[in-house]
């Protein structure tokens, strides 16, 4: 069984230094996306503490929909321009709230949330859905999670195969 392992819990840079390599493994030798999509959100969730929920959605008939998550029961379906998760969708860039309250169109999905980062899933140039992650602190996601949670979003972009009926138009 894979086991996810990193030294530090405090030292963000060295958590992502260690995790990385370890998440490209994890997926490594599995062609499935939703399996690789559940894993990545529990590896995630498992290490980096300031992170409440961690969660896919994916890209369904124009509208984003639910996919692997860790936490709390979510919301189902977020249209794309609404909300943070919607508005990282539409505009495809990584959107970071550091105050869910002082964003206006935030969607409360889970009340524990106080901030929040969102980064767009984009193969070959097309949006395939969102990576979204939730603290139960203010501010707890910066510049340096977004760089490093966007080179996890491209990862699991690239190795994304489309078993199931994910895009736009199916
Ligand atoms: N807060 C998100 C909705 C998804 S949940 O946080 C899991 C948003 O505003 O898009």
């Amino acid at each position: 069984m894979e086991q996810i392992r990193v030294s530090s819990v405090e030292d963000r840079a060295a958590v992502y230094k260690e995790l990385l390599p370890q998440l490209e493994s994890l997926m490594a030798d599995e062609p499935d996306s939703i399996a690789n999509a559940a894993n990545l959100a529990a590896a995630l969730k498992q290490t980096l503490y300031y992170a409440s929920w961690v969660g896919f959605y994916f890209l369904k008939n124009g509208e984003l929909v639910l996919g692997p998550f860790q936490g709390k029961v979510a919301c189902t379906r977020i249209k794309v321009g609404k909300g943070v998760c919607g508005t990282a969708a539409a505009q495809r860039k990584t959107v970071i709230v550091p105050n869910v309250y002082e964003f206006p169109d935030h969607i409360f999905c889970d009340p524990d949330s106080k901030s929040e980062i969102v980064l767009p899933l984009i193969k070959n140039g097309e949006l395939i859905g969102v990576l979204d992650l939730d603290s139960s602190e203010y501010g707890s996601f910066d510049d340096l999670d977004a760089r490093n949670l966007e080179l996890v979003a491209v990862m699991f972009s690239d190795s994304f195969s489309e078993t199931y009926p994910i895009g736009n138009g199916s």
